[in-house]
């Protein structure tokens, strides 16, 4: 049931001003959006957000505790009315969905372009998550000899990502790291840096660090892909009742932290269909 947008919004404005029934009504309604509420912010959280509509058995991997992967097959009318409710309703769930697709794109065109100028294709992702991006892009790629790093600092995310990548594991490395340490220490260079769902967990100074660093392991002509989420109609949803907190911040703002690192400028910006999450391609000139 995808409710006409004014009602939903009200809704949930209503369950945000009333959040001490708020709370626990989302949390009783299903234990997919439960499990998302308790694993907030994680990969773990968002992959049953991406994985929502292929109806997959969930991978154990993922949730090793039995009652949890119960919940997951969308079992019995409840469980099932109520995950296709939050999951068809809250624009943040389409969104990350969306914000999916669109760097799978970026990053098959990334290659493209790598290719044209004839360079051996070495992507890396940081702060990986389960980088399911990275990995359905690797599937159709690693024949052709790209490969792909993981950074993380999540043992269980890597451990995750190796286990989506179990068919063509040669072309994957995982590294559990501090992106603030590995970064600046490390000598190799990546014809791709994707770096999508973390900037809004980065305090300004610590964003600009980050993106002078990435500069610094881009090859030559190499190209960055990075989001970060817009301020939107259901922040405060997203926060009190599912207690999922992030820095949320205009392209404006954006655009004045970029050009604050070398890269300077940006050079495209894709949005989800509502503008929730910008996506940006940034090269290394
Ligand atoms: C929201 S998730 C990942 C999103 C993922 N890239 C995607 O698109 O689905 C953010 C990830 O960054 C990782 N992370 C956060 N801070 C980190 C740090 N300082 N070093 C390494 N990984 C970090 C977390 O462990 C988490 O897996």
């Amino acid at each position: 049931m995808r409710l006409p947008r004014f009602i939903w919004y009200l809704f949930a404005r209503l369950l945000v001003s009333f959040s001490e029934i708020g709370i626990p009504f989302f949390l009783w309604s299903c234990k997919h959006v439960a499990l998302i509420r308790k694993y907030a912010r994680s990969y773990r959280a968002l992959e049953l957000m991406y994985t929502y509509t292929s109806k997959k058995t969930p991978n154990p991997i993922l949730f090793p505790d039995p009652n949890e992967n119960s919940s997951m097959a969308h079992q019995g009318i409840k469980e099932t009315f109520f995950t296709n409710f939050w999951e068809r309703n809250v624009d943040n769930a389409r969104e990350v969905r969306s914000r999916l697709a669109i760097t799978k794109k970026e990053l098959h065109q990334a290659i493209s372009i790598q290719r044209q100028i004839g360079h051996n294709i070495h992507i890396l992702s940081v702060g990986s998550g389960s980088a399911r991006a990275v990995i359905e892009v690797l599937a159709e790629n690693h024949k052709n000899g790209v490969k792909a790093t993981l950074l993380d600092i999540s043992r269980s995310a890597l451990r995750y990502s190796e286990e989506l990548a179990k068919n063509f594991r040669e072309s994957l490395e995982t590294c559990r790291v501090n992106i603030f340490q590995f970064l600046p220490e490390t000598e190799r260079k990546f014809q791709i840096v994707e770096m999508v769902g973390l900037a809004e967990y980065i305090e300004e100074e610590a964003l600009i660090l980050l993106l002078e660093n990435i500069w610094d392991v881009l090859a030559p002509g190499g190209i960055l892909i990075f989001s970060h989420i817009a301020p939107n109609k259901e922040m405060d949803f997203i926060s009190v009742i599912v207690g999922w907190i992030m820095i949320y911040r205009t392209k404006e703002e954006i655009k004045r932290i970029v050009a604050n690192t070398p890269f300077k400028k940006i050079e495209r910006c894709i949005s989800t269909p509502l503008g929730i999450h910008h996506l940006y391609v940034l090269r290394k000139t």
